[in-house]
């Protein structure tokens, strides 16, 4: 199995958590997210937990919610003690409404409006992470009419191709997110932000992508961050604090991708850095870090009904389920690989390469091609593997079809977390 939270059950079903994936697919219906509570947890201690070890003590990782918010989660996410990341005043809000501590919440986004600033200074986030010079005018406005010094890191790009698919690529230096080192931005802004008298300017941040599977960009980045902070140093005086390396590491899709260890890679890029951080003559800084995908990805899977097969002599099988791009737009977006069982037969030898399709009216609407599975039949259970992120957190609206419920598996037990959306949902924003 892909992780070590799925198995099979003498009925051959697949159990997430332990428990039968065809029993929660028949309590709660298709389609349906489950996320294994207690893996998302474990996720969340060992960055804590090798990110204090190795970056120190006041290191922390700031879950990137994008990946998936709901109010539990949030929850949940202060409950583990981690700092959060949100690019919305929505996540903000979903935040503030769990009860998340306000001052370990770090507001992102490229295009932050002034709604959104003044919402965040309204409910005192911790920090904001700067992506524009009509940005920074707008936290130093909204902070002295609030009367106070607000944090803020810079968002800088460093210039690092990391190898990833372009749409998720966002560190280099033709990007709409964060300023280049490059083009003297970074440079430009640094001093505007330092000019701000009602701004506390804690460091810098940098996000080189997503699904890295590699060491290198995120020692690179090491590298030209060093080198532009202690330009900045050189240049203006100023020590920076903190130092945010952003998220990015990358999740098994598929059996072909790379088997990560957090732990090592870690410590990798802690050692990395402070070797760099002496031959820069730097005092030592604190590390964040913003893990999104590798947070939630391995907690979850999604549930559907399978309706027709059809085979296409001499072309293709298809094997349509009652979801798809609606709850799971990444196959239509990055033709995104995913694995998918028949979890009825989860033992039973793969019989049929298919294309597996959803309902929507658009032959885009794709979840997976050259998929193997034991050949299903109208009404059993497919589900597909590793959806915990960008999942639920895409979903759309599409057709008009309901969103699914997320379930929540812990401790061997299940309960809904959010419910499914109704027709009435539907119709209650129409006037
Ligand atoms: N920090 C920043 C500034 C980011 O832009 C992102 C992701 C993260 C952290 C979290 O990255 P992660 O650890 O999840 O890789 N929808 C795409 C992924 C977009 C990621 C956008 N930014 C997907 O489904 O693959």
């Amino acid at each position: 199995m892909l992780y070590t939270n799925l198995n099979i059950n003498e009925k051959g079903h697949l159990t997430l958590g332990g428990l039968d994936t065809v029993e929660l697919a028949k309590e709660y219906g298709t389609p349906l997210y489950v996320m294994d509570k207690d893996r998302v947890r474990e996720n969340c201690r060992a960055y804590r937990t090798a990110m204090q070890k190795y970056f120190g003590k006041d290191c922390l990782p700031f879950y990137a919610s994008k990946a998936l918010c709901f109010t539990d989660m949030c929850r949940l996410a202060a409950e583990e003690e981690i700092g959060l990341d949100v690019v919305s005043s929505g996540e903000l809000y979903t935040a503030k409404r769990a009860g998340f501590p306000m001052e370990r919440v770090g507001f992102h986004g490229n295009n932050k409006t002034d709604a959104d600033i003044a919402f965040g200074i309204s409910l005192g986030v911790g920090h904001f992470v700067a992506d524009a010079a009509e940005e920074i005018e707008v936290i130093e406005r909204e902070a002295a009419k609030a009367g106070i010094q607000q944090k803020v890191l810079l968002r800088v790009t460093p210039g690092i191709d990391p190898h990833t698919h372009a749409k998720i690529a966002t560190g280099m230096v033709d990007s709409k997110f964060g300023a280049a080192i490059e083009t003297g931005a970074a440079m430009e802004l640094t001093k505007q932000i330092l000019g701000c008298p009602h701004i506390d300017f804690e460091g810098f941040h940098c996000h080189v992508g997503s699904q890295i599977f590699e060491a290198s960009p995120f020692i690179s980045a090491v590298d030209i961050m060093l080198d532009f902070i202690s330009q900045v140093m050189a240049e203006t005086g100023y020590i920076a604090k903190i130092l945010n390396l952003g998220g990015g590491f990358g999740v098994r899709y598929t059996e072909d991708d790379p088997k990560m260890n957090l732990e090592k890679f870690i410590h990798m890029v802690a050692d990395h850095l402070d070797t760099k951080r002496k031959e820069y003559c730097l005092p030592r800084l604190t590390i964040y870090m913003e893990p999104g995908r590798s947070i939630v990805a391995d907690a979850g899977i999604t549930l559907y009904t399978v309706g027709t097969v059809k085979k296409i002599p001499g072309y293709k099988n298809y094997v349509s389920v009652d979801g798809g791009m609606a709850d799971n737009p990444r196959f239509a977006l990055y033709e995104a690989k995913y694995t998918v069982l028949n979890a009825e037969r989860a033992n039973a030898d793969c019989d049929l390469i298919c294309t597996v399709a959803g309902r929507c009216c658009e032959s885009g609407d794709l979840i997976g091609e050259n998929i193997s599975l034991a050949e299903p039949k109208r009404g059993e259970i497919l589900a597909v593997l590793t959806t915990g992120a960008y999942n639920f957190s895409m979903a759309s609206g599409y057709n008009r079809l309901c969103r699914p419920a997320l379930v929540w598996v812990e401790g061997g037990k299940s309960r809904v977390a959010v419910r499914r959306e109704s027709f009435d949902d539907l119709l209650e924003k129409d006037l």
